[in-house]
């Protein structure tokens, strides 16, 4: 039995922003006790190494959790113990910020979905910078990314990102501007071209500047929509090509709401993740593969909440995946039934290693 999963069932009686505070004070106290959800289950079948200009990046196995569960880095030595090869934390902001006012989170239960309206709720990158800290030279340091984000009242939303990089360099695995929630009034139009080509310079420019001064490189990867047409879906990859970023993660949350919604919470604003994203964030992900042609590493986010939702994902195109609300729905045990699943489902194809899945239905 579960017990991670019979949990559930009481957590879901609280508010969806008060079940999420206490799980992460849980986590949190299970991090210094060492307790909590863990797992060793990592085959070789799934272990990646995403090769970046400045060396590679190496995850014990392919599935990461994604931005908005950990937004001050509280907790990423215990996601990593549950059973992630990845764990993104943020998105974080230079100031801290309270967000948008409460109710801002919902469940949608009867479409394993979630909409939130968070408005980057954050402590701020000191404190996000402190957390980081205490991972230096831990060999058990799990592989952490950073994400990064501009505050709602900056007057130089590009220049937030810029401090961000900044900030964090040499403190985590990896770096994602996020210029794609939809909680952050205008912070999408970033996604432009000719925006995205001068937020991108900016991150470029920083990093080489970083890169001379430190002697380190890190992996940068750019967070899309998926609300975007093909054009610009084209665009973003083209983009984070010509100036040399190292991913794009398709995708964050979507302000489209599905006919096939059935909760009541479905008209309240925000962001939808979970199942009813699946679809769309995938249709979006194998057009990036198709423009990208093997030019550029993709990372598959949007309604997983099985193996074969995850390997759906890389055989659109994604060498690595994420998630975040079918956690919501089915605890930390669902971290190693999909990593099960996906080694079943690569055998039964014949395949040896999940990279040789890859793009093979797109
Ligand atoms: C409550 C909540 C908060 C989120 N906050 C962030 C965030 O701060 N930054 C970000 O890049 N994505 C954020 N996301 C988006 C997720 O990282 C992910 O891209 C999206 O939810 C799709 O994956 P899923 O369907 O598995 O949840 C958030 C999602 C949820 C549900």
């Amino acid at each position: 039995m579960d017990l991670y999963r019979l949990a559930l069932k009481p957590l879901h009686l609280l508010e969806a922003e008060d079940a999420h505070a206490a799980t992460i004070l849980a986590l949190k106290s299970g991090q210094i006790l060492n307790l909590g959800p863990r797992s060793s289950y990592d085959p070789p079948e799934l272990r990646t190494d995403i090769a970046f200009k400045g060396g590679t990046l190496a995850v014990r196995n392919c599935v990461g959790l994604a931005a908005g569960f950990d937004k001050n880095a509280d907790v990423p030595l215990a996601m990593s113990r549950a059973g992630f090869g990845f764990v993104e934390c943020g998105t974080v902001t230079p100031l801290p910020q309270a967000g948008n006012p409460r109710p801002r989170l919902f469940r949608l239960s009867e479409d394993e979905a979630v909409i939130n309206r968070m408005g980057f709720n954050n402590k701020g990158l000191e404190v996000f910078a402190s957390h980081l800290e205490r991972y230096q030279g831990r060999a058990s340091a799990p592989v952490l990314g950073a994400n990064i984000g501009a505050n709602k009242d900056a007057t130089d939303r590009m220049a937030d990102y810029v401090t961000g990089l900044k900030r964090l360099w040499g403190l985590s695995s990896y770096f994602t501007a996020n210029i794609s929630s939809p909680n952050t009034p205008g912070l999408r139009a970033l996604q432009g071209r000719a925006h995205l080509d001068e937020l991108l310079g900016q991150i470029a420019t920083t990093r080489a500047d970083l890169v001379r001064v430190t002697g380190n490189n890190y992996p940068i990867f750019l967070k899309i929509a998926p609300d975007l047409s093909e054009e610009e879906i084209a665009d973003a990859v083209e983009a984070t090509i010509a100036h040399g970023l190292d991913a794009l993660i398709v995708s964050n949350t979507t302000i489209e709401r599905p006919v096939s919604l059935r909760s009541d919470l479905a008209t309240e604003t925000g962001g939808l993740s979970g199942a009813p994203l699946f679809g769309l964030s995938t249709s979006a992900l194998r057009s990036a593969y198709k423009v990208a042609a093997g030019r550029l590493t993709l990372i598959g986010a949007g309604g997983i909440a099985s193996g074969a939702d995850a390997y759906a994902k890389i055989r659109a195109g994604a060498s690595l995946v994420q998630l975040y609300s079918a956690l919501v729905y089915k605890g930390p045990g669902l971290i190693d039934e999909i990593k099960r699943d996906l080694v079943q489902r690569l055998h039964a194809d014949g395949l040896t290693h999940i990279s040789q899945a890859v793009g093979s239905a797109a």
